[in-house]
């Protein structure tokens, strides 16, 4: 069964908004550990837990304990999403009589454990896994911790307990986002090295200093480090977590404090603050504006695509693209499912694979077994009922769903119907063949058509501009809606993949701020976007903010 990649994209994308909408109302609650945690959730709801949201207290059930209960409101908004409440009810956090308290409550349905009190959550899912085994029953324990709660002695009376009982039913997540209640983890009690300035990308940057790991293996843990917030890497750590017999795991999942809000990431403030009602509405946007890089390996050396892909890996891409050519469709011919299959196994990194090949319908099984987590094909070479056809498939395996449209093509009327449930759409704006063309500028105008036409049939996926991608008009492609960027000569071409990533990832980062400029304008004129630009208090973002509102007249 594939990732479905794009599902919990878009799950997290909701369940992050749903926490802003509960906290705003509540005017109280902690968003920077719902936010760490957001994919983490993401994955485990749509991978791994097994539940009935309509059977809660199902005595087979998946367990997940939420032992950092002050990020309540993440554990709501998925509980919300996962069915087992509505998604009005978040507006009633922290209310007297609620079911959504500041920290779990065992009235609110799906919530395993009152968590509030740090550092009790692992013993407790100690004690649910050791009665399963007493039981002899099969269901799984998640316990997510926050990572200053490892500063509680209990904390680590139940890891040893683990070990030595070989609790191997009991999977922890480590939420490793550096900041405890009113600082950095490293200032207050290192679990790594110690944090000499205030720049927690330092951390980041040398696994070297992290000692975390070795802390857990100590006590007999089996441990997985990942970035918290790939998709990907969390599914291959809960896959290989869930199969890890005779020991307990620890995923440690190295996360952002806030991630997803620029304003909010790695700063302590967001611990537990509410946003003001008058910014809500720009955090939303934000929210809705991720981003991925993808870049296009045939750009590359064709005789070592396995290179090509490590490049891709090493560059920390997003995305892989695989431009498969049949030389039919287009008349070049690149590699075909045999090709993917190949690659598959050289990274977790979602494998976006575009056909470009006639009757797509007949080899999509092909391709779904090759591995590829998001599969387009072209309209041009579909009708109603053949790509009906796919997409069914595509769904039932949890595969991405995707459309391309040529150049010279427009939406064709019978894709309509399926706008609202496909993942991605490709605007080529290259005729299709080959890397290394010049982008088509009537491009820009078409996709103005194009959103048009996306929003009327309410398209919830992502705009993937493929073809003469370049540094110089990524950000108008932004602006034009797209947010999944193919990159062939402008990033596998070049020698530095990872800077090359990382400009891109920069100039979009900057057409993303001038919209949320534009958007805290548009809403409260000034005053709203002076008040917005001051939100942002780590690092360089506010002077760089100003610069931008500056020469945008917004101030
Ligand atoms: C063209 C392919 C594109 C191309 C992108 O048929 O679909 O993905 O490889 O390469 P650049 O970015 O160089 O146009
Ligand atoms: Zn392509």
């Amino acid at each position: 069964m594939g990732l479905n990649y794009y599902q919990i994209k878009k799950h997290v994308r909701k369940t992050r908004k749903l926490v802003i909408r509960g906290i705003t109302i509540a005017r109280s609650g902690h968003p920077g550990g719902s936010f760490s945690m957001a994919e983490i959730m993401g994955v485990l709801f749509n991978n791994f837990l097994h539940y009935d949201p309509k059977n809660p207290l199902w005595e087979d059930r998946d367990r997940l304990v939420l032992s950092k209960g002050h990020a309540s409101p993440g554990l709501f908004s998925n509980l919300a999403v996962a069915g087992f409440i509505e998604e009005s009810e978040i507006e009633t956090l922290r209310k007297f009589g609620s079911r959504l308290q500041g920290h779990p409550d065992l009235r609110c349905p799906g919530v395993e454990f009152c968590g509030g009190s740090l550092g009790i959550g692992l013993s407790f899912s100690v004690g649910l896994a050791l009665a399963a085994k007493i039981d002899n029953k099969n269901h799984h324990i998640y316990t997510i911790i926050g990572d200053g709660e490892l500063d509680e002695g209990q904390v680590w009376e139940a890891a040893m307990t683990a070990a030595k009982y070989k609790i191997d039913n009991l999977t922890a997540i480590l939420d490793r986002n550096f900041i405890q209640q009113d600082s950095y983890t490293e200032k207050i009690m290192p679990l790594d090295e110690e944090l000499i300035g205030d720049d927690l990308s330092e951390m980041w940057r040398d696994a070297s200093r992290w000692k975390t790991g070795d802390k857990w293996r100590s006590f007999g843990w089996n441990v997985i480090e990942i970035d918290g917030h790939r998709i990907e890497q969390l599914n291959d750590a809960f896959s290989k977590a869930t199969s890890t017999k005779g020991l307990p795991s620890i995923i440690i999942a190295r996360t952002i404090k806030g991630k997803g809000v620029e304003h909010m990431e790695d700063n302590p403030k967001w611990h537990g603050l509410a946003p003001d009602p008058d910014i809500a509405p720009i955090i939303d946007l934000e929210l809705d504006s991720q981003f991925m890089i993808a870049p296009s390996i045939i750009a590359g050396d064709m005789t070592n695509l396995e290179n090509e892909v490590k490049r891709c890996v090493h560059g920390r891409a997003d995305y892989i693209h695989l431009d498969v050519m049949d030389g039919q469709f287009v008349p070049n011919t690149t590699f075909d499912h045999n090709k993917i299959k190949e690659l598959r196994p050289l990274t977790v990194i979602p494998f976006d694979a575009h056909l470009m090949i006639n009757e797509p319908v007949i080899h999509i099984q092909d391709y779904l077994d090759a591995g590829s987590d998001i599969i387009t094909v072209h309209t041009e070479v579909c009708d109603e009922s053949s790509f009906g056809e796919i997409h069914d498939k595509l769904k039932q395996n949890q595969v991405g769903i995707g459309l391309a449209i040529n150049p010279d093509t427009e939406l064709p009327e019978w894709s309509f119907k399926f706008l609202q449930t496909i993942d991605q759409l490709i605007v080529m704006s290259v005729i299709p063949g080959k890397s290394g063309q010049k982008y088509i500028e009537s491009t820009h105008e078409k996709m103005a058509r194009v959103v048009k036409i996306l929003n009327e049939h309410k398209f919830k996926g992502y705009i993937e501009a493929d073809g003469g991608v370049v540094l110089d008009n990524v950000g108008t492609c932004y602006n034009d809606g797209a947010r999944a960027f193919v990159g062939g000569s402008a990033i596998i071409g070049q020698n530095d993949v990872r800077g090359v990533i990382r400009q891109f990832r920069l100039v979009i980062l900057q057409e993303r701020r001038r919209a949320l400029l534009q958007k805290a304008y548009e809403l409260g004129g000034i005053e709203l976007v002076n008040k917005w630009i001051d939100l942002h208090l780590v690092g360089d973002k506010k002077n760089q903010l100003i610069r931008m509102a500056k020469e945008t007249r917004y101030i």
